[in-house]
């Protein structure tokens, strides 16, 4: 059997890794990339270092609007999916390539998986929040990263297809944390010491189309006594230049960064400042400190396991947060075992060896 995976933007990458490892071990895998992201840090650098295969398209949409964006993705990938007839067509996450992706899938009839399905920030202003539901909302199986997001998805009905597999991106770290130990020069290079700097990413819509968000979430760490090591999404960083944001000088802004040098900066930070939703999750796994600039979340476990603490953008919490929160409680068993990736390759297996028609629900 023939199955389409259909990546575009960087946490695609990351997740696409470890499954298509094992997809190949047993079928066909044909890559789609959308051309959602496109610079060699924010695309091929992954592609290199995880040993991702060269894609087999590359659709170059890049950037614009959302409907302009998914409107293309969807003419191109239309095309792809008819001319190479898959039996299944596998999407990622949340990003306007996964909802592009899944609608161009099931309205050609084929069946369409949905990795991380379920999860919900029950916030409809985030872009993420349609695309992810939306997407479940059409796919045959549903592959959930937690115990939440299956429950999620019965809130909302769904019931067919559902598989409690573990959570992709939790393989491709543990996979990868230890060739980052070794490999990565990062701290030598920022001449960083363990422990001794705090981590920012901001990339979300609300905190950058938002600029006084924006100002607001940097004016507060001008206020800290503390290194802060930057990374900048292309996007900030155009926000940042067009209205010649200020930045303090305890704020060191870099590229963005390769995956390995990425966690080996994020498991020696002292904490980490986010408004990404694959960084709290690398965050709790590695157990350190996430202080996450946002008002909601989807990975609630980090939450609720006291390890995560949502500070939105307020200079108060953030802070307080900076100075004083210090977790120290114990971790549930939330992400699985490390086989997301090999549980989604058998279940795959198993559904299309009977009929390829979605399964039950499997906890
Ligand atoms: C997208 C996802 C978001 C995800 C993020 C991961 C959507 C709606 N959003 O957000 O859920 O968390 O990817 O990083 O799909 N740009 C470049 N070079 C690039 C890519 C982007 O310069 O290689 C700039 C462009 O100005 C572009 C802007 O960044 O307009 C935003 O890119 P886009 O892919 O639309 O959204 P992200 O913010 O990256
Ligand atoms: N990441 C990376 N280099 C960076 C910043 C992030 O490799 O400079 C990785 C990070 O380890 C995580 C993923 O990118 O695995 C998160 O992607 P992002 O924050 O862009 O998107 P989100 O998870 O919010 O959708």
């Amino acid at each position: 059997m023939k199955i389409v995976s259909i990546v575009g933007a960087r946490p695609q990458f990351i997740k696409s890794a470890p499954l298509s490892r094992e997809i190949r071990k047993k079928y066909e895998e044909i890559l789609i990339h959308t051309g959602q992201h496109y610079d060699y840090e924010m695309s091929k650098i992954f592609f290199d270092e995880l040993g991702i295969p060269e894609p087999d398209y590359n659709l170059e949409v890049g950037s614009g609007t959302h409907g302009y964006q998914t409107g293309e993705m969807l003419k191109k990938l239309e095309d792809v999916l008819i001319k190479e007839n898959p039996g299944i067509a596998l999407v990622y996450g949340d990003t306007n390539s996964t909802l592009a992706g899944a609608l161009a899938s099931v309205k050609l009839h084929i069946k369409l998986g949905h990795i991380e399905a379920g999860l919900r920030s029950h916030d409809k202003k985030m872009p993420e929040e349609i695309n992810r539901v939306l997407t479940d909302h059409i796919s045959d199986y549903l592959f959930c990263p937690t115990k939440t997001s299956v429950e999620n998805l019965k809130k909302e009905g769904i019931r067919n297809g559902v598989y409690l597999v573990g959570d992709v991106m939790y393989d491709s770290l543990i996979y990868n944390i230890k060739i980052a130990e070794k490999k990565s020069e990062i701290l030598k290079k920022l001449e960083l010491n363990k422990k001794d700097y705090l981590l920012l990413t901001i990339h979300r819509a609300e905190n950058t189309d938002n600029i006084e968000n924006l100002v607001k979430i940097l004016n507060s760490l001008s206020k800290i006594d503390e290194k802060v090591i930057f990374p900048v999404h292309p996007r900030t960083r155009n926000v940042i230049e067009k209205y010649k944001i200020k930045i303090s000088d305890n704020i060191v802004l870099i590229e963005p960064l390769s995956y390995l040098d990425f966690i080996k900066l994020e498991k020696y930070a002292k904490k980490i400042l986010t408004d990404s939703g694959g960084m709290q999750k690398e965050a709790y796994i590695l157990k350190v400190p996430c202080i996450t600039l946002r008002d909601r979340t989807e990975w609630i476990e980090t939450i609720e396991d006291g390890w995560n603490v949502l500070v939105s953008r307020d200079e108060n919490k953030i802070i307080d947060a900076v100075k004083n929160f210090n977790p120290k409680n114990k971790q549930r068993n939330v992400y699985g075992n490390g086989k997301a990736s090999e549980n989604i390759a058998k279940i795959l297996k198993e559904s299309c060896d009977v009929s390829c028609l979605g399964g039950e629900l499997h906890e």
